[in-house]
């Protein structure tokens, strides 16, 4: 038994996505998140950078106690797991991929829509996990230009923002695909946007969050981390941005 809470790792609103999920499927746990805020986005940022950035804020939720990690963003996993997992071979590390596998493996128009930042759509594992189950499966792969900036700054109902969905969309529709792949932790904060440009299309909209919560509590149970059933889960918020933006961080993670 560890009543740590278990750390959360974004470069900013994205992984509160995931949090939810963990909240969700865990809730006795407490969860201590860090939104890094000053530094976002990171999807065009070079390895070398996302690598620091991701070492650094890894590192300050273990020294504050943190039984486990989880890197809630696609863009610091693909460029900094490997490095985050030897640099702290203590704590176990959870990381987010695009759910390329059970898209390619479920389509049945064999056609896959998957939004990513650019460094993830470079990502190692997401190359290698596309060759794997992508044989025969027509992968349309595009970044959402404009998505993370448009969540950070609350502009998720504007006019602005159903148009840079659209242009993504779109041709994604066209076609054919029957599945979209939201790979980037923030892109959840607008799949009512998405749904909206998808209308009567029979397409599917998925990211990752439930396999997260899933792989988080198997891993508890394997290490004996999980916490007591008397419990009293703390929620805490923490970030290199503002005070402000820790308090839009906080109100983010419940609103509904
Ligand atoms: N939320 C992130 C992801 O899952 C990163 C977005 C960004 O900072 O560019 O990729």
């Amino acid at each position: 038994m560890n009543n740590n809470p278990i750390g959360v790792y974004d470069s900013g609103f994205g992984g509160l996505s995931v949090w939810r999920e963990l909240h969700r499927a865990l809730p006795n746990e407490s969860l201590l998140y860090l939104g890094d805020g000053k530094n976002c986005p990171y999807g065009s940022k070079s390895v070398e950078q996302i690598r620091e950035l991701a070492e650094r804020a890894v590192g300050e939720l273990i020294d504050r106690g943190a039984k486990l990690v989880v890197v809630a963003c696609n863009t610091a996993t693909a460029a900094a797991i490997t490095h985050l997992r030897s640099t702290f071979p203590d704590t176990p590390i959870v990381g987010l991929e695009p759910a390329i596998k059970p898209a390619c493996l479920e389509s049945k128009t064999r056609k896959v829509g998957v939004l990513a930042t650019e460094r993830s759509l470079k990502g190692e594992k997401f190359l290698t996990t596309l060759a794997k189950y992508g044989e025969g499966v027509e992968v349309f792969k595009s970044v959402g230009e404009g998505f993370v900036e448009a969540v950070e700054s609350n502009r998720e109902e504007d006019a602005q923002t159903l148009e840079i969905v659209r242009k993504v969309v779109e041709p994604m529709i066209a076609q054919g695909v029957d599945i979209i792949v939201l790979g980037c932790t923030h892109y959840p904060f607008l799949r009512h946007v998405i749904e909206r440009v998808v209308g009567d299309h029979q397409i599917r909209i998925i990211d990752s969050g439930e396999a997260v919560g899933k792989r988080v509590k198997s891993l508890l149970d394997e290490f004996g981390l999980g916490a007591s059933a008397d419990n009293e889960p703390q929620m805490e918020f923490i970030t290199y941005s503002s005070e402000e933006y820790r308090l839009r961080l906080m109100a983010k993670a419940v609103e509904k």
